[in-house]
């Protein structure tokens, strides 16, 4: 019997410094990634690569025999990366080197700062994929939309009418507090799923498979970098692979949540909410209150390892309704400005002054005659601020 060979595709992203601000990536630091990552490929290190950027974050697409979590793969990416920001310091880029929150690179870029989503299958005939790289929000951005590609019927025609998705998919979420995942089953476990990952900021979409035969369907990035670093370095900016065609949701399916721009958190200085933007690729930048949040979407045929490729998929007049409705919706929200729901919840703001201010004005507050301390509820914000101070 002909062994089958496996493919693996990772997708590895560090904000390493930017132009102008945290606006976008330099053309100079892509070129000192794109030559590692050229010269690892001749060694064989690596079978193919796409260096790009999302906004500010420099995004290495790579294509190998190695497996996820390769040592030697996510050691090139690591490489990449400090070449790269070098390039940033010398150029006096903003924020140069941001999220390389180590210098001791150990096996594995998990933990040190970049964002990862990693897959490894055997190539169908054809291997349609399409790559997520978002810049100015988190990986719970992520969700919404792995939720209507994989679920929602109403968004996949595919579940109702191709008998090869009938099934459905089986969604593995990562609680990021706590570093566990739990396995559910759609659609007889929606409601259950739908109960955790409306919470973006926790329950994290981590990774999908088909049902029926387990085969690896999409794989998200779940780094969340205020919670490595114990301190606000910066956006978590996420990435995720999809499978496409031919037994997986159409390319088309895959990209029809977008359509419609949810509200994301993440937006100017990771406190404030705002419509993600699907752009392409020369409109990856985040200038307007440092956004608002936008997504890339690349398409590749994978052949043999290789990509093939790619196709700048939002850069199409069917999105520009889309894009105008993410104006609309980011000039209303912006109007309420330090307030929330536009300003994010205490316990998730990147910046925050609060304690200060609350320190400040503690002997000021003056009991009211009359009322009561109120009980407090146990609330959702509750634990995650128990767990956000660990
Ligand atoms: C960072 C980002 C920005 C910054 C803001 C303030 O990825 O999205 O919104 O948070 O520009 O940055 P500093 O504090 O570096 O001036
Ligand atoms: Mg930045
Ligand atoms: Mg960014």
């Amino acid at each position: 019997m002909v062994e089958k060979k496996l493919t693996t595709v990772s997708v590895i992203k560090a904000d390493i410094g930017s132009l102008a601000g945290h606006h976008v990536v330099h053309p100079d630091t892509l070129a000192a990634a794109t030559k590692i990552l050229a010269e690892a490929k001749i060694k064989g290190v690596i079978e193919d690569f796409y260096v790009t950027n999302a906004g500010d974050d420099l995004e290495l697409i790579m294509t190998h025999r190695k497996g996820v979590d390769s040592p030697e793969v996510h050691g090139l990416a690591w490489e990449a990366f400090k070449e790269a920001a070098k390039v940033s310091k010398d150029l006096g880029l903003y924020a140069a080197g941001q999220d390389l929150l180590s210098d001791a690179f150990s096996g594995n870029v998990r933990g040190l700062g970049p964002g990862v989503a990693e897959m490894e299958f055997v190539e169908r005939p054809s291997e349609p994929i399409v790559v997520f790289m978002a810049d100015k929000t988190e990986p719970g951005a992520f969700n919404l939309p792995m939720f209507k590609i994989f679920a929602d019927p109403f968004n996949t025609a595919g579940l109702v009418v191709d008998p090869k998705l009938h099934d459905g998919f089986k969604f593995e979420v990562f609680d990021v507090f706590e570093g566990r995942s739990v396995e559910l089953f759609l659609p007889e476990e929606m409601y259950d799923l739908l109960a955790i990952i409306g919470t973006t900021g926790r329950y994290i979409v981590r990774r999908v498979y088909r049902k029926k035969d387990n085969e690896i369907a999409a794989a998200v990035s779940v780094e969340r970098l205020g919670l490595m670093a114990g301190r606000y370095v910066g956006k978590d900016d996420p990435v995720a692979v999809v499978r496409a065609q031919s037994g997986f949701p159409a390319v088309g399916e895959v990209l029809e949540p977008f359509a419609t721009p949810h509200l994301v958190a993440g937006w100017m200085r990771g406190s404030h909410y705002g419509p993600i933007m699907p752009v392409p690729l020369r409109y990856s930048k985040c200038t307007r209150f440092d956004g608002p949040p936008r997504v890339v979407a690349l398409g590749f045929q994978v052949k043999e390892a290789k990509l093939v490729g790619p196709a700048d998929l939002f850069d199409d007049p069917a999105f520009d309704n889309s894009r105008r409705t993410a104006e609309v919706v980011a000039d209303y929200i912006r109007r309420m400005g330090p307030f929330m729901p536009h300003r994010l919840g205490p316990e998730e703001m990147e910046y925050t002054t609060l304690p200060e201010v609350l320190e400040r004005l503690k002997d000021r507050f003056k009991a009211v005659a009359g009322e009561p301390k109120a009980k407090k509820p146990k609330i959702e914000s509750e634990l995650l601020s128990t767990h956000a101070a660990d």
